[in-house]
């Protein structure tokens, strides 16, 4: 039997309420609060079993969420819990997994280091920005995909889709995708200017399957990524695939980061859907992972 623990007052309450539900299993209450001087305090008020499965994204505040779940995991193991699966859905600061410039801090590695050192026995997580962080642990780590929801979703409510990598580290999500529906799938090229830049181009020198970009005419586009952060990567793959035609553009991704305007951009640049998952609390979450979760766990525990 899986117990899980929710944690009230953060980051992954409803998604854990579903995940329970869906399980028929039981949330163990936690109370988290603050100290007048804005200091968490944490308190796990179960019983706390010998295999306890624990759910905190940490997205943003992200230092906050994090140090509840390094909190709460650490606590875990002092209060007897000798198996401890760590489900993080959005992984926060994955996407600083080397130095890009001397001297800077590989945040993604030192917090994969922190979750594990303080007594997780597993992690889970989906979609991680890059797959190389596994390699930061030493325990099993397992990146669970958010695109069979992705995929159910284009299938129920997109008539004729093609379905767009809005930059070459999409690709492996777009044809995930086209693959299941059967469909075309293409993707743009992007570089990265600054944390708030992008530049999109069109991909001439395809030497791989991909279509090219003119297909897209007359067609219902649909851009797949993982995370939305300031909008800019979906506004400009939104111009591009709208300058060829494209008949409407809908949006699917996994991780709503959602940076101050984003979603208002997205909308502005012509797109008619944006469609996010519930691995962070948004206004566009409205795909639920908890059914990727629950399967892994079943399947990892056995449960029938
Ligand atoms: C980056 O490579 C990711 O897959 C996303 O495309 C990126 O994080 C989106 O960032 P933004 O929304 O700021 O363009």
């Amino acid at each position: 039997m899986v117990i899980l623990l929710i944690i009230g007052g953060s980051a992954s309450q409803n998604l854990t309420a579903k995940i329970a539900a869906e399980l028929g299993d039981e949330v163990c209450p936690v109370e988290i609060k603050k100290f007048p001087d804005g200091e968490k305090y944490i308190r796990i008020k179960g019983k706390v079993e010998e295999e306890m499965v624990l759910i905190q994204s940490t997205g943003y505040p992200q230092d906050e969420n994090l140090i509840e779940l390094i909190f709460l995991i650490s606590n875990l193991k002092d209060l007897g819990a000798k198996k401890i699966k760590v489900v993080t859905p959005y992984f926060g600061y994955g996407r600083q997994e080397k130095r890009f410039e001397d001297g800077e801090a590989i945040s993604a590695k030192i917090v994969c280091n922190l979750i594990e050192s303080v007594g997780t026995t597993e992690f889970i997580s989906l979609n991680l920005h890059e797959d190389s962080l596994k390699d930061f642990f030493s325990i099993p780590v397992h990146n669970l995909s958010a695109m069979p929801v992705i995929a159910e979703y284009i299938k129920e409510n997109i008539e004729n889709p093609i379905v767009v990598g809005p930059d070459k580290g999409a690709l492996g999500f777009a044809t995930e995708i086209a693959n299941v529906l059967k469909c075309e799938s293409t993707y743009l090229s992007k570089i990265r200017i600054s944390p708030d830049k992008v530049e999109t181009k069109i991909v001439t020198d395809f030497n791989d399957s991909k279509i090219d970009i003119s297909s897209v005419e007359g067609k219902e586009a649909v851009i797949v990524d993982d995370i939305i952060s300031t909008g800019g990567t979906i506004v400009n793959a939104t111009k591009i695939l709208k300058e060829h035609g494209a008949k409407s553009v809908d949006v699917c991704f996994v991780h709503p980061v959602l940076v101050n305007d984003a979603v208002l951009k997205i909308y502005g640049a012509g797109v008619r859907n944006i469609i996010g998952t519930d691995t962070l609390t948004s206004d566009v979450s409205h795909l639920s992972v908890a059914s990727i979760i629950t399967k892994f766990l079943k399947t990892k525990n056995k449960i029938i």
